[in-house]
């Protein structure tokens, strides 16, 4: 027992200089953590440009895609308390600017039908595939998750529309 004590430096401490080590230990973590919240990135809803025109869609439409995208889709999230705390905020910061670059109904080329039918027709492609909204983001958002019939909602409205924007564009040209 003596022996094997004096191998171990922490046995070696005895109790109160374990308890002293840990106190330190933990100290240190708090103190590393504050110094994180230091590093949060900005949460910005920056102004809306142009709307998608949402409420041209049934209210059933509308709701499912307000509660699946918007929060990563749109200049409207709705930044949680642990999103401002890290290390979680740079993750939630950096797929809400991938989300936006990528699609950003807030941003939404009202004056462009041809862009706009692409835009939903990449829309029901990613639900139809079930790529979206991300797994990460329904696992804690239980009101996202899409049910069968609520994807296929949405995917026939979004196809239905790509289609009367690109039938538009056509009897314009
Ligand atoms: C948790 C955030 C989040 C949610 C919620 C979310 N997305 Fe995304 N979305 C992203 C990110 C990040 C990207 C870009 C990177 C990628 O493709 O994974 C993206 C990309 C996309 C793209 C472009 C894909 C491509 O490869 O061109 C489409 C279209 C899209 N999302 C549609 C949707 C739709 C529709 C919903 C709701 C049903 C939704 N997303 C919900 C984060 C999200």
């Amino acid at each position: 027992m003596e022996e094997k004590s004096g191998q171990n430096p922490i046995l070696k401490m005895g109790r109160d200089g374990m308890n002293f080590f840990l106190k330190w230990i933990f100290a240190a973590l708090v103190v590393l953590f504050a110094l994180l919240q230091l590093t949060n990135p900005a949460f910005t809803n920056p102004p809306i440009k142009n709307d998608f025109p949402v409420t041209n869609a049934p209210p059933r439409v509308a709701a499912l895609l307000r509660a699946a995208c918007y929060d990563c889709h749109s200049n409207e999230t709705r930044w949680p308390w642990y999103s401002h705390i890290a290390p979680f905020s740079w993750q939630i910061s950096k797929d809400v600017n991938d989300g936006r670059e990528n699609l950003n109904f807030s941003d939404w080329p009202n004056d462009n039908p041809i862009r706009a039918a692409k835009k939903m027709e990449d829309m029901s492609e990613e639900i139809g595939y079930g790529e979206m909204p991300l797994k990460k983001y329904t696992l804690i958002h239980a009101g996202a998750r899409l049910t069968k019939n609520e994807r296929q909602a949405l995917e026939d409205w979004l196809d239905a529309q790509a289609a009367r924007l690109k039938s538009i564009a056509a009897t314009k040209n």
